[in-house]
């Protein structure tokens, strides 16, 4: 005789609290993700209106508080229950999903492996040593080594903001807001050709940077790695 309230919950009901867990950690997160995208939308604008936006919106994300539950803590549940569910689905139909959805799970796995390094990279040196990056500090990992960090930053925002605008779609279908895939996909190119234009001002195309290794976050990346930042690595 079996006690269903003894019963180990089956498969999809995990899968259920799996998803709703990781659904509202994302959507916690996408605040902060579409605010530093602002952000780098900024850069064409020029270095002291990214720095200004920056150091404004730090105010908010970098309070301790916000910065536990709508950065940290949210990358960490969003993260453990995105592996989660890839492990139970594992065995689940092959069938092939819709090739947006599969997108958004290219983007989530890029996103899982390149924002702990991304994070540690550019919030560990104001963290500890109380050295911000800012545009200088861009500007200096786009010079120092160009082949890694042009298509680096370039895939990260697109990941970044494909995955958080499709999945907040995701979430707004699901109370009646139905966003048509078509928008999604002129969203998605518009923030390409938007991401690319930032990237090449922080190059110096089109504003102009002063030496990119004659700031504190250059020198600091030189004193760890041991290294002349005044040299970047060509091919
Ligand atoms: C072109 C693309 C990107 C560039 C150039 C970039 C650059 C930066 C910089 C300079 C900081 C330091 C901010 C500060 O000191 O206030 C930062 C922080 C951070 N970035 Fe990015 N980022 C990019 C894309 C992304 C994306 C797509 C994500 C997430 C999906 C992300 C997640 C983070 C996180 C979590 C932090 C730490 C926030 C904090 O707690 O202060 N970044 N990024």
């Amino acid at each position: 005789m079996t006690d269903a309230t003894l019963a180990e919950p089956n498969v999809t009901d995990i899968e259920d609290r799996l998803r709703k867990t990781q659904a509202i950690a994302g959507a916690f997160f996408s605040v902060f993700v579409l605010l530093h995208l602002s952000n780098i939308a900024l850069a064409p604008l020029g270095v002291e209106t990214f720095n200004n936006y920056q150091r404004l919106l730090r105010q908010f994300y970098q309070n301790p508080i916000i910065e536990l539950f709508i950065v940290i803590g949210p990358i960490l549940v969003h993260a453990a229950a995105g592996v989660w569910l890839f492990i139970l689905r594992r065995k689940q139909s092959t069938r092939q999903r819709p090739l947006l959805s599969r997108l958004h799970s290219w983007a989530g796995c890029f996103l899982l492996t390149f924002i702990f390094g991304h994070i540690a990279a550019v919030r560990g040196p104001s963290f500890i040593m109380g050295v911000f990056p800012e545009f200088d500090g861009v500007a200096f990992s786009l010079w120092y080594l160009p082949y890694y960090f042009y298509p680096y930053y370039f895939l990260l925002a697109m990941a970044g903001f494909y995955h958080a605008t499709n999945g907040l779609r995701a979430l707004a279908a699901r109370s009646g807001y139905v966003i048509s895939q078509k928008a999604q996909i002129n969203a998605t190119v518009l923030a390409g050709l938007w991401i690319a234009v930032s990237l090449l001002s922080f190059g110096g195309l089109f504003v102009e940077v002063q030496n990119p290794a004659d700031n504190d976050f250059a020198r600091l990346l030189g004193d760890i790695w041991g290294a002349d930042p005044a040299k970047p690595i060509r091919l």
